[in-house]
């Protein structure tokens, strides 16, 4: 188990670009996978959860190649094309990629099984399989979580679907099965979230409409194979965002992250807590909207942070109780009970890492309240443990910056999940990293 050390007084400037986003690279190989024709997609991200679906895709009979860094072909077999796998689809440490698995393989002809690690095989799955069962398919979970065992479907019928939680991926595994569904499947969303799925469709010839959180999808006969540019990961970019916020001099750019507005939650939260911003060179890569963003250090105040923007924001808790604890006064997270069945439990996994660094935070039921230090040194150093949680780990490194000595923090393999490149990325923007076995 490696870890991170990172010494204090250290600053974040300079220029950087941030790896491919994670959601649309999975969705492009599955959605490609089940597309007629080849569709070639840059700026893939090759972390570990992406590879995971690469490989289970391949064990379904498609073909991947890789063509390039980060660029890769992938060869569609149909909507009716895919094989059986010889064995169990192994989804390494990605819900999404076992919720969004689930959906496409709940109306096959064929059985399948979906496993993953010790951190996966803890997080609930009949979210996704409930709704999908209400379709028609024929799924186990074990006491809700994983191993998820899909049996050959008779065929799946639309659903009008209200989702319980808001939750992208259980909208995503829905609408994945309505490919597979006589009728139209309607899903209704109780907050906005994360829409690449929708968008994505669109591109690959499917009928979407999407209004207000209400999504209608008729399946096609086909998908038409598309080429797609993988914009950088606004969930990588998080990190640097409160980087150069917190730093005690210095700035950041960041150059085309993907700013799709059911991601940039962060984005409208920093502006709220006083974070000086500044979004630039707004173009499209594709179906999503790019930009390059600025980040100075700004004199950060707390805020109780709107409920709405929540969704909108989920992966980007993390590095905000960061942000949080070096801001002027109290800030409040509420609402935000999703953070509890992550990759960890990030509120009580913040919690612990944030009290051993000397932060004064109480643990809600829903989220966080910090009493943030606007001084030089909001952290006192010391070890922290991110409980496998990749997200947790790259935060607490961008804490150093208002750090009083050195922080080490304990299991960062996880990082692979979703940034690879980190360590090289990072010490690119002024950070003092290391990686040590
Ligand atoms: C994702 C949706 C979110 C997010 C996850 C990626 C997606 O999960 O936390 O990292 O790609 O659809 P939920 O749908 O569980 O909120």
């Amino acid at each position: 188990m490696s870890d991170y050390v990172v010494q204090p007084n250290a600053q974040a400037s300079g220029t950087i670009r941030v790896p491919g986003d994670k959601s649309i690279s999975h969705r492009a190989l599955m959605l490609g996978g089940v597309a007629e024709g080849v569709s070639e997609v840059t700026g893939f991200l090759e972390s570990e959860d992406c590879l995971a679906t690469m490989k289970a895709m391949r064990a379904l009979g498609v073909r991947v190649d890789q063509i390039g860094p980060q660029a890769i072909r992938v060869h569609g077999v149909g909507l009716r094309g895919l094989r059986p796998a010889s064995h169990a689809l192994d989804m390494g440490n990605s819900g999404t990629a076992m919720r969004l698995m689930t959906g496409l393989l709940a109306g096959q002809s064929f059985a399948s099984e979906l496993i993953g690690d010790s951190s996966l095989m803890k997080r609930p799955m009949e979210r996704a399989a409930a709704p999908l069962r209400s379709m028609g398919a024929r799924i186990e979970t074990l006491e809700g979580k994983p191993p998820v065992r899909i049996a050959p479907s008779g065929g799946l019928k639309a659903i009008r679907y209200e989702l319980p939680v808001a939750s992208a991926q259980v909208k995503s595994a829905v609408l994945l099965a309505g490919l597979y569904a006589g009728g139209t499947t309607e899903v209704i969303e109780p907050a906005v979230t994360r829409d690449h799925t929708e968008r994505m469709l669109l591109g690959f010839g499917c009928s979407v409409d999407a209004s207000q959180g209400h999504i209608k999808l008729t399946p096609p006969a086909a998908l038409r194979a598309c080429s797609l540019e993988v914009p950088g990961d606004f969930s990588s970019s998080a990190f640097f965002l409160v980087a150069g916020s917190i730093s005690r001099g210095g700035g950041l750019t960041i150059q085309g992250v993907g700013i799709n507005p059911t991601r940039t939650g962060l984005l409208d939260i920093l502006a709220l807590m006083g974070a000086d911003l500044r979004v630039v060179n707004h173009r499209s890569a594709g179906a999503e909207p790019v930009a390059d963003i600025e980040v100075r250090p700004a004199k950060l105040k707390g805020i109780h942070v709107p409920e709405h923007l929540v969704p909108l924001a989920i992966d980007e808790f993390p590095a905000l109780f960061v942000a949080a604890a070096c801001a002027e006064g109290e800030t409040v997270v509420t609402g935000a009970e999703e953070l509890r069945v992550k990759e960890s439990d990030r509120i009580a996994v913040m919690a612990e890492g944030l009290k051993a660094l000397g932060v004064d935070c109480d643990v809600l039921p829903d989220g966080m309240r910090i009493r943030g230090r606007p001084d030089a040194a909001a952290f006192k150093g010391g070890t922290i443990d991110s409980d496998g949680d990749h997200r947790i780990a790259m935060s607490f490194t961008v804490a150093s910056l208002r750090s009083s000595a050195p922080i080490r923090i304990k299991d960062v393999a996880n990082v692979a999940t979703s940034f690879p490149g980190f360590v090289g990325i990072t010490r690119g923007a002024g950070l003092d990293v290391t990686e040590e076995p």
